[in-house]
């Protein structure tokens, strides 16, 4: 890095080959996303025993299913037998078992191996060991997170300690009751660039007045810069005469009941490492997975969270998702603008942040402290 020659108003970034290099994604891959808790799944996708969806996670294809009781249960969807992979779907239904298409063994939706061919002339082989390999699941705000790791660590201390640092406590979030919410849309992002400018982004206002002009009108403080989430627990105020967090400021939905009065009125944005982001606004809660695939391309999944009578009775959520599904439209199209710039010999030490955006410096001294051993 540069830094020596910086003015005092500027901290460098990471330099450009952190967001194009392979290997650097790889150790992201090895040290970041298979050891942290990643958010996979809405476990309401899994709405049934046996259904099932297979999640990217850094090397790892991961099923995620429901089993016969309703827990649910993560595996990597690996053939214990000769390594085939065993979805190829993205997602689907099972009836009561997972059949690798090569020699037929056959998983049941615990991972227990329970059929092959010429089994019963192998009795000495262990069921449980000869199944599927387990990964490690938490529920939380109505979404499953895995780790990969041997020894996941604290779920309470890692992703619910975000919470706590953004908002001051996690009862804040609690009373908006994620997990009851239904799924009113979701839209899927293909974006051709490195995870870490999506998250720079997402933390960052210096961009907002000038990208984002329909958010800028409903946040009017957003104009200014300085982003929400520099301040514990602050959310950022409705403008005058909005009624509602909806592309034209007008009136969204039935508010959630148990949000408390200083919630009302208010947009929060927390990030939590490693790739999600939560949105809160009075009516409803947009959640953003991100799913890295390499260096220069990150896919994108976005949750629009409503009552459920809100959803059940058809009420229109058209200018609710508009706004900030143009939100992520020009935040998206900002990361392209910049990932080609990564491989330019004028990035090669890195860009600048300016004191707005110092925060970020936070970000990539942590990104570098997991990737360092
Ligand atoms: S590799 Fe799956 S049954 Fe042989
Ligand atoms: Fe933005």
């Amino acid at each position: 890095m540069t830094t020596t020659h910086l003015p005092e108003s500027l901290i460098s970034t990471l330099p450009g080959n952190y967001y194009t290099d392979s290997d650097i994604f790889k150790l992201e891959q090895e040290k970041v996303f298979e050891e942290m808790w990643f958010c996979a799944v809405r476990a309401a996708d899994l709405d049934k025993p046996g259904a099932f969806k297979t999640v990217q996670i850094g090397r790892e294809s991961v099923i995620v299913t429901r089993s016969r009781t309703g827990e649910i249960r993560a595996f990597l969807n690996i053939c214990a037998h000769r390594g085939a992979r065993l979805c190829t779907e993205e997602s689907g239904e099972v009836k009561r078992s997972f059949q690798c298409p090569y020699h037929a063994w056959t998983y049941d939706l615990d991972g227990k191996l329970v059929a092959a061919p010429n089994l019963t002339k192998m009795p000495d082989i262990d069921r449980v060991e000869y199944g599927l390999k387990n990964v490690a699941v938490q529920e939380w705000i109505g979404y499953v997170w895995l780790n990969l790791a041997d020894e996941p660590t604290s779920f309470d201390t890692t992703v619910v300690q975000d919470i706590r640092d953004r908002l001051g406590d996690v009862e804040s979030i609690d009373r908006y009751d994620i997990a009851n919410l239904d799924l009113g849309r979701r839209i899927v992002y293909d974006v051709k660039a490195n995870w870490k400018l999506i998250i720079e982004n997402f933390m960052e206002c210096y961009h907002c007045a000038t990208i984002h002009p329909e958010l800028t009108e409903v946040l009017p403080e957003f104009a200014d810069g300085y982003a929400a989430q520099y301040y514990v627990g602050h959310g950022a105020e409705f403008g005058e005469g909005v009624e509602g967090f909806t592309v034209d400021g007008s009136a969204g939905h039935d508010v959630i009941p148990g949000i408390a009065e200083e919630q009302d009125r208010r947009y929060y944005a927390i990030t939590v490492r490693p790739t999600v982001f939560v949105n809160l606004v009075p009516d409803h809660v947009i959640v953003h997975r991100m799913f890295p695939l390499a260096a220069d391309h990150t896919i994108v999944e976005c949750d629009w969270l409503y009552l459920p009578e809100v959803v059940a009775t058809g009420k229109d959520l058209d200018r609710s998702v508009e706004l900030f599904h143009r939100v992520n439209q020009q935040d998206f199209d900002a990361c392209e603008r910049c990932q080609p710039a990564m491989d330019s010999r004028r990035y090669r030490d890195g860009g600048v942040l300016v004191p707005s955006e110092h925060h970020i410096g936070e970000f990539h001294d942590w990104l570098r402290a997991k990737i360092a051993h």
